[in-house]
């Protein structure tokens, strides 16, 4: 986001992500992100579908062009301590798009 905002989506309205903890998902970031006060460095949006339904819950970050996929409630502390603060990704939660295409 141009106001140096990043950006985190948490597919919480499709189908398969609502019925696999994506609001769960959606909370936990909330509240990671809030307990450490880093409001005005990320926001966590709630979206529709990003199209890798039977991987849900999904999480992208488009800055970083990662898409987290099968996420848990319990893997946003690690997203958290590992992505927003020391910028590692996660690799097994990391969707991988080329098996995705086979
Ligand atoms: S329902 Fe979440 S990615 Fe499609």
């Amino acid at each position: 986001m141009s106001d140096g905002t990043n950006l985190i989506l948490v597919c919480t309205k499709g189908k398969h992500c609502k019925r696999r903890e994506g609001k769960d998902v959606f909370r936990a970031l909330k509240k990671r992100i809030s307990k450490y006060k880093l409001e005005d460095y990320y926001k966590v949006e709630k979206a529709e579908c990003l199209g890798y339904c039977k991987m849900g819950p999904i999480v992208s970050i488009p800055e970083a062009e990662i898409t987290y996929c099968h996420v848990r409630p319990s893997d946003c502390r690690t997203i958290f301590k590992r992505y927003l603060r020391a910028k590692k990704p996660i690799k097994r939660l990391i969707l991988d798009k080329k098996v995705l295409a086979h």
